[in-house]
C-alpha cells in the first residue's frame, strides 16, 4: 500500500469585507482549479476567516513540486478574481511573483504529512485565523502529552509510552527533537515561549506500534513577517492531526479547545485574545477583527480519498466555550491600548509603532537623579 500525503496549504488572497472572511467566488475559483487537477486523490476547499484553505490528499509526498505549484497557481487565479471583485488586500500573502519549485517561504502556510494509512484513518484538519503558528503549541501539547487532557496516556498501553516532538526555533531557524513524558518540563520551557518555539511535527516513539518515522501531527510554521522582512499580515496557522488506535481518541484531540486560551494576532496582528472554536459557517472575524477563531474538520480516509468533512465544532457541546471566549474577549478589550491586551513593544516591531517612537525620539530628555 503506497503512502498517502495529507496537505493543507492556505493563503489570504483577499478579504470580503476587510479581513473578515473569504468571498464565495474565490472558493469557486479554487474548487475549479483543484477539481481539474489529476494529481490529487481528493480535495476540499473552505475558508477560515479571510484565509482560503486547500485540503488535499495525494501520493506525491511532502514538499512536492506538483502539489505546491497546483496550490500556487490556485492562489494566483484566486488573486486575479480578488482584484476583479475589488476585495480587501488582494494577494496579501503572495510575497513573490515567480514560483520556483516549492511554495515554502513564498507566503502561503503549509501543514503536510506523509504516512501509511491504517485500515481506518481518522484525520482532523484544524484551521485558525487572526493568530500565529505558536497558537498550536498549547493544544498539540495537551493532545499528545497531557494526561489530564488525554486519558489514553494513562490507561491505553499503546499511548502510555509517549511521543516524540519536533520543535522549531523560528527566530534562529533551528530544530530539536524531544520526547514525552521524560522531557516535558524542558519542553514546556520552550513551548510556553510560543512566539519563538513552535511544534512542527509529532512522531510515535521507536517502541510504538506505529512507524516511528511517519508523523501523526503537523503544523504550519511560516511566519509571514520573517519571510517578507516587514509586517504583511498574520501567518494564520493550520494543522493536521491523526487520531485513534494508538493515538489520542477524536474527543481527546478536540478537548484542548474546551479552554478558550489566549493567543497573539488579534486586530492588526498586535493583540492578545481568546481563541474561539467555531463551525465553518461562523468562521468570520468581526468583533475587533476577531476574536481569533479555530475550526476543526474531521474525515476518515478511504483509499486516499475522503467524504464531506464533519464540522466538529458545530456542536452545542462547545457553546459554553464560545460564551466564555466572548466574555474573555470583553474583558481583554476593556484594556484598550494597554498590555497585555496589546502585544509588548518587541513584538510590535513590524507595525507602524516604530515610526511613532522615531518621531518622539528627539523630545526625550535625560532624567536627573
Ligand atoms: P481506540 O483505541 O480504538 O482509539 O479507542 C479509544 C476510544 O475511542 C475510546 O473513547
Ligand atoms: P489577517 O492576517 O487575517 O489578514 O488579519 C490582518 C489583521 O491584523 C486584521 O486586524
Ligand atoms: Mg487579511
Ligand atoms: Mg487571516
Amino acid at each position: 500500500m503506497s503512502k498517502i500525503t495529507f496537505s493543507i496549504i492556505k493563503a489570504d488572497v483577499g478579504g470580503y469585507p476587510g479581513h473578515s472572511r473569504v468571498h464565495d467566488d474565490l472558493m469557486d475559483v479554487a474548487e475549479k482549479e483543484l477539481a481539474d487537477s489529476d494529481v490529487l486523490e481528493d480535495h476540499y476547499v473552505t475558508h477560515c476567516g479571510d484565509d482560503l484553505e486547500l485540503l488535499m490528499t495525494h501520493r506525491e509526498g511532502e514538499d512536492s513540486e506538483k502539489i505546491h505549484s497546483l496550490a500556487w497557481d490556485t492562489f494566483q487565479e484566486a488573486t486575479e478574481k480578488a482584484k476583479e471583485l475589488g476585495l480587501y488586500g488582494a494577494g496579501q500573502d503572495i510575497l513573490s511573483d515567480a514560483f520556483s519549485g516549492n511554495i515554502r517561504g513564498m507566503g502561503p502556510g503549509i501543514a503536510e504529512m506523509e504516512f501509511t494509512a491504517r485500515k481506518a484513518e481518522p484525520v482532523v484538519a484544524f484551521l485558525m485565523d487572526k493568530t500565529e503558528p505558536g497558537a498550536f503549541n498549547y493544544p498539540i501539547f495537551k493532545m499528545f502529552a497531557d494526561p489530564f487532557n488525554t486519558a489514553g496516556l494513562v490507561i491505553d498501553p499503546s499511548l502510555h509510552i509517549g511521543f516524540r516532538f519536533e520543535i522549531w526555533d523560528i527566530k534562529k531557524d533551528k530544530k530539536i527533537m524531544m520526547e514525552t513524558p521524560e522531557e516535558i518540563y524542558d519542553m514546556l520551557a520552550l513551548l510556553g515561549a510560543k512566539g519563538r518555539f513552535v511544534i512542527k511535527k509529532v512522531y510515535p516513539k521507536e517502541e510504538s506500534k506505529l512507524p516511528a518515522d511517519e508523523p501523526v501531527a503537523a503544523v504550519s510554521t511560516e511566519k509571514l513577517y520573517q519571510v517578507a522582512g516587514e509586517y504583511v499580515g498574520k501567518d494564520d496557522p493550520v494543522a493536521v492531526v491523526r487520531s485513534q488506535s494508538g493515538l489520542p481518541a477524536l474527543g481527546e484531540v478536540l478537548e484542548p479547545f474546551a479552554h478558550p486560551y489566549l493567543v497573539s494576532g488579534w486586530m492588526r496582528g498586535s493583540h492578545n485574545g481568546p481563541i474561539m472554536p467555531v463551525a465553518e459557517k461562523d468562521s468570520q472575524c468581526t468583533r475587533f477583527d476577531g476574536p481569533p477563531r479555530v475550526m476543526a474538520l474531521g474525515t476518515q480516509l478511504k483509499d486516499g480519498g475522503f467524504d464531506q468533512p464533519a464540522d466538529l465544532f458545530d456542536d452545542p457541546a462547545f457553546d459554553t466555550v464560545r460564551e466564555e471566549s466572548a466574555n474573555v474577549a470583553d474583558y481583554m478589550r476593556r484594556h484598550g491600548p494597554f498590555e497585555p491586551h496589546r502585544l509588548p513593544l518587541e513584538e510590535m516591531e513590524y507595525t507602524t509603532l516604530p515610526s511613532v517612537m522615531d518621531e518622539l525620539e528627539d523630545r526625550f530628555e535625560e532624567v536627573e537623579d
